[in-house]
């Protein structure tokens, strides 16, 4: 047996203490997205620093808590809080959680991040439903030894992002008369925010959103053929021409406004999956 698969068999040895729930659904909560969990009745919840392998989540705006209930009658399983590569984790222990709730039942991921925004039909506090990735990390968190019984050595990535979901989230906002925006996201190491150089560079690339999140946990969803549903809310817009300095206070605030419509449609998205 791998060491991953033996720390995976440990951490659900460890949850299977807390709770027996089979959540179907997976939820990763991100920059001051965490409202949803209002919406979740709540059966378990487990601090992050009691799971046996998982990292610590170092960023204030992250709570880190791992929760189970039912969501739109739906059992599901929901991190509150993420770890990024910032925070000095490798990708292996970022995406972990992910190999977890794989193992508990999980079969569709709905994510979520806050991004800049680089299109320049977007505007702060828009919701971009993520329609495939860019990986500018220059890391990979499937690199090294691959495990059989986990997924392929060369996953496959003509669609991360289920085009099924992705209509039916449109479809939802619709419905709801939430404006949506599509797009691209490019994910960057952070923690330095972007030069207009590279705003500009990361734009010509096809990208429509940057962050720092989401990717590595989507390239783990796919390798174990989870179905992904991915969200950005645009905090800030970085047009290079006309960029302002930005703030983490006003991403959380742009962020925790725009928050009740993304909260709305993944609620909604959960109940008719
Ligand atoms: N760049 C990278 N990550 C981000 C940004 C940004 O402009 N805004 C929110 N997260």
């Amino acid at each position: 047996m791998t060491t991953l698969r033996k720390q995976i068999d440990e951490t659900l040895t460890f949850i299977r203490t807390k709770t027996t729930m089979q959540p179907s659904v997976g939820i990763i909560l991100g920059t001051g997205l965490g409202g949803l969990v209002k919406e979740i009745q709540i059966e378990t919840t487990i601090d992050y620093s009691e799971i046996p392998h998982f990292p610590i989540s170092t960023v204030e705006s992250h709570t880190g808590k791992l929760i189970f209930g039912t969501l739109g009658g739906k059992k599901v399983v929901a991190m509150q809080g993420r770890f990024h590569y910032y925070e000095g984790y490798t990708l292996q222990q970022v995406t972990f959680p992910v190999r977890v709730m794989k193992f508990l039942g999980v079969q569709i991921l709905l994510i979520s991040n806050a991004a800049g925004g680089m299109n320049p039909l977007f505007s702060k506090g828009d919701i971009m439903i993520m329609t495939d990735h860019i990986n500018m990390l220059g890391d990979n968190p499937l690199i090294g030894p691959n495990d059989e019984e986990l997924g392929p050595r060369f996953p496959d990535m003509s669609e991360p992002y289920t085009k099924e979901l992705i209509a039916l989230a449109e479809k939802i906002a619709l419905e709801q008369k939430l404006r949506v925006q599509k797009g691209v996201y490019v994910v960057m190491t952070g923690p330095t925010m972007e030069t207009k150089a590279e705003y500009r560079f990361l734009r010509w690339t096809g990208a429509d959103a940057v962050g720092m999140s989401t990717v590595p946990e989507v390239i783990v969803a796919v390798h174990q053929s989870m179905k992904v549903l991915g969200f950005s809310i645009i905090t800030d817009e970085c047009f290079p021409d006309a960029l302002k300095p930005v703030s983490l206070q006003e991403v959380i605030a742009v962020a925790n406004a725009a928050e009740p419509k993304l909260t709305a449609i993944m609620k909604e998205v959960v109940t008719r999956l």
